[in-house]
């Protein structure tokens, strides 16, 4: 098991989220981390724990629960008698639509003794998030017609493959040329992707660049139900980028139903991360074949609302960073639009982009000079009493969030938006500059932050025109930070220029 990133829903007390997730790595140097069995003997719960956890299951009857291969996470079956180990938790069942999941209004508690040994229960509470992609309307045949006319041109209809990789800076010869390298990505939550919405889409906008047009390898289960946007998106844009790179899904339909143990270990961090597994169902196919060649997985994507905003007990606000991007372990992609809606051309930011500062994680050192440099520089900033300047910053880079192109269903979509769409672009190019490192006989890049902010060569085109959404009050009217010529907590660093970002970190 590579460290990395793993798109999945997360758990911490008690609190549940989507996210990409990261797996610690041990040294944080580009091509450097642990395998599977290092991360276990650094994260496994003690007998103690395992044994005290076990006797209190089967007192109630619940065997055979899955556990990961960190040992740190339980994923168990409960019948309806089972369900009296949680005092408190009344059980519900939600119905919205064909969806319905199982639910807790009422908080839970565990026996004193157990306090110790558990970390949380998870799938109690929080109900599945709300699909952050849009999609106002669906094309006619006349155009897509347009829309390749435009491409012949030199305007755009919508982001399409040819867009993207004309704006990245990705040549139609910018393809995977190794056969040891692989990329994933994962749905969740009843989100499927469909292989012939994956051949349609690679019909109509693959063309120019060698690519693959099928999924090679589905772990765990895949659905036969409608495809959802965001699954259609995810493998529709990585493989656009990461091309002829061969990809794999990982889906998991029916966790949202599940509670879940978490068994505290030596390292919280690694917790984050490794709590994304189990949400992977581990079946036969996932222990036994996971591919032998290092897996590059995409980044996190921002959240879609801007710097986010709570409010505090005394009546005022403060800024409300999202998690999992605000950890230190993950890179984030924040999201842009073309300056120009029909040129590829300049980016500025797109004010849904997610950015800010961590109220738990502090600022990590490898972005210290970044974020004091902004801090300092910015011509405005919100009032302080709105974020945390001594906390993790985010995001790392960022992508087009806007106006994209998908096929769903077999229907071609355009205006599809969110920073979702901006991870798996920067997902396949970090699995193509692996390409490139494989080929050279270095290892593939591991965790990417610490080397993105020390590159000597800059690796990506600065945004630095527009604000982020935020609070509706009178004190900030709605503007959160604004993008600046360096790093900025909107877009990081900007969007990926392929070629630079290639050789900065092919020395790496
Ligand atoms: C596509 O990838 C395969 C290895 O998986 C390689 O043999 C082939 O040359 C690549 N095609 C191009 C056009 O680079
Ligand atoms: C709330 O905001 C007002 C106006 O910005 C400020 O004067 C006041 O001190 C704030 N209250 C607290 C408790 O921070
Ligand atoms: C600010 O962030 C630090 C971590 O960097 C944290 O320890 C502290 O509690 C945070 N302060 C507030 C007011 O949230
Ligand atoms: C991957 O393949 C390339 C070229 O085919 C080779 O040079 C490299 O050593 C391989 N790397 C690993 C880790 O197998
Ligand atoms: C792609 O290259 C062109 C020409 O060098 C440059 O102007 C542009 O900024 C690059 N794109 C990005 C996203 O850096």
């Amino acid at each position: 098991v590579p460290p990395g990133i793993w798109r999945g829903r997360w758990v911490r007390g008690g609190r549940e989220d989507w996210g990409w997730l990261h797996l610690l790595c041990h040294v944080c140097v580009a091509g450097k981390f642990l395998s599977l069995e290092e991360l276990r003997a650094l994260v496994q719960p003690s007998p103690v724990t395992q044994a005290t956890v076990g006797k209190w299951l089967s007192a109630y009857g619940i065997e055979g629960c899955r556990g990961v291969g960190t040992l740190d996470f339980l994923e168990c079956t409960v019948a309806r008698a089972g369900l009296r180990l949680l005092p408190g938790a009344e059980f519900h069942r939600y119905v919205s639509g064909e969806r319905s999941v199982v639910r807790s209004p009422a908080p839970y508690s565990l026996r004193g003794e157990l306090a110790e040994h558990i970390d949380f229960v998870g799938g109690l509470h929080r109900f599945p998030a709300e699909r952050k992609v849009l999609s106002q309307a669906w094309a006619t045949e006349e155009e897509v017609a347009a829309l390749h006319r435009a491409g012949q041109a030199n305007f755009h209809l919508g982001v399409t493959p040819a867009v993207i990789r004309k704006r990245y800076n990705l040549t139609d010869g910018d393809v995977g040329a190794v056969s040891n390298n692989s990329q994933a990505c994962a749905q969740f939550l009843e989100q499927y992707f469909h292989q012939a919405d994956l051949a349609e889409f690679m019909q109509l906008f693959g063309s120019g660049f060698k690519h693959h047009s099928r999924v090679d390898q589905v772990v765990g289960q895949q659905g036969r139900g409608m495809a959802g946007m965001e699954a259609s998106l995810d493998v529709e844009y990585i493989m656009s980028t990461g091309a002829n790179i061969s990809t794999w899904v990982f889906s998991n339909p029916g966790w949202q139903g599940t509670p879940c143990l978490v068994l505290p270990s030596l390292f919280a961090v690694s917790c984050e991360g490794v709590a994304a597994m189990p949400c992977l169902r581990p079946t036969e196919t996932h222990r036994t074949d996971l591919p032998r060649h290092p897996l590059t997985q995409p980044p996190s994507c921002t959240g879609d609302s801007g710097a986010g905003c709570r409010r505090l007990a005394e009546g005022n606000h403060t800024f409300r960073p999202s998690f999992p991007a605000s950890s230190p372990y993950v890179t984030v992609v924040g999201g842009t639009t073309f300056h120009n809606p029909f040129q590829v051309g300049d980016e500025v930011t797109d004010y849904i982009s997610g950015g800010g500062f961590s109220n738990i994680f502090p600022l990590p050192d490898y972005q210290v000079a970044a974020v004091r440099r902004f801090l300092s520089t910015a011509p405005k900033l919100p009032p302080a009493s709105y974020y945390n300047s001594s906390g993790r910053a985010y995001p790392d880079l960022a992508a087009l969030s806007d106006n994209y192109w998908v096929v769903t269903n077999r229907i071609p979509m355009p205006w599809v938006s969110g920073t979702s769409a901006s991870t798996p672009v920067v997902g396949g190019i970090m699995a193509l500059i692996n390409d490139r490192r494989l080929q050279q006989g270095l290892p593939p890049l591991g965790f990417l932050n610490p080397a993105l902010y020390q590159l000597k060569e800059k690796g990506a085109s600065t945004v630095t025109q527009g604000c982020h959404l935020s609070c509706l009050d009178a004190t900030v009217q709605g503007q959160g930070f604004c993008a600046a010529p360096s790093w900025d907590p909107v877009t990081g660093w900007g969007t990926p220029n392929f070629p630079q970002l290639l050789r900065a970190l092919l020395s790496q």
